[in-house]
């Protein structure tokens, strides 16, 4: 259904400026699939994001790993929707969740940052996810089907979202899900897109998968028909972050 690959990496909390100068040296003198086979994001935080824009190759883009939920104001230490635009950033990760969990971001929140962000013509990653007790108890498809309601409640258009599936027990674990753990919940995020929202929505939209992405194991998850791409964070600091980039050729092969 013509779901360009989208490959984002979250670099998190992470990195100096002179680290942060390395990898996108790194980066800009890969050679990987053009951007027509592959959309590739990276995520630093706040304070280098303007540093990396203006470093990196120009065909990979930025993105914001949150921002406030509505207008800005009188909210200190928030950064504003407006100021990433400001700032040409076009792309923010909400939901994420390890802002879930710590900073108890709720489902409705996540939904009220995901509307506001892109009332304000950001594209956004919207990160739903389950923790290992609610996968141990049978309730994954309910969980990330709950969170990805709670985005559907609040949103005008799916155009500008990437659905990012990141089981919270395979984030910075090195237990990554099967190829058959991500398919199935690739899956059934498609069909509630589709029983909820609409068939277009479900056939267009990218649903990408996170969670201990790396090198070795991203060419077997990117052969499951319902995984349109990655969110990588660990290995998004390291070199072998272009060969997760490149599994995008698999797609190209089907
Ligand atoms: P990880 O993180 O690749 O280090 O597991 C993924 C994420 O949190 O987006």
């Amino acid at each position: 259904m013509g779901r360009k690959f989208f490959v984002g990496g979250n670099w998190k909390c992470n990195g100096t400026t002179a680290e942060v100068k390395k990898i996108v040296i790194t980066l800009n003198e890969a050679e990987v699939p053009s951007e027509d086979v592959v959309e590739v994001v990276v995520s630093p935080p706040f304070v280098f994001l303007t540093l990396v824009k203006s470093l990196l190759r120009s065909d990979f883009h930025v993105a914001a790993q949150n921002c406030w939920v509505r207008k800005g104001g009188a909210f200190t230490g928030e950064v504003s929707a407006e100021m990433l635009v400001n700032l040409a950033i076009p792309w923010v990760i909400i939901g994420h969740s390890e802002r879930r969990l710590i900073l108890n971001e709720s489902n409705e929140f996540v939904g009220d940052k995901v509307a506001y962000a892109l009332s304000q013509g950001l594209k956004v990653v919207a990160c739903v996810g389950e923790t290992l007790e609610q996968r141990e108890s049978g309730s994954t498809v309910a969980v990330v089907s709950a969170q990805t309601k709670a985005i559907a409640d609040k949103v005008l258009s799916w155009e500008n979202i990437v659905l990012a599936y990141e089981p919270v027990w395979a984030i910075g674990t090195g237990k990554v899900a099967s190829p058959a753990q991500a398919q199935e919940v690739h899956f059934e995020l498609r069909k509630w897109l589709h029983d909820n929202v609409g068939a277009e929505v479900a056939a267009s939209t990218r649903i990408i998968y996170g969670g201990s992405v790396n090198g070795a194991n991203c060419t077997e998850l990117a052969t499951q028909p319902d995984v349109d791409g990655f969110l990588v964070g660990g290995a998004s600091l390291k070199p072998e972050f272009i060969d997760v980039i490149k599994s995008a050729t698999v797609k190209k092969n089907d």
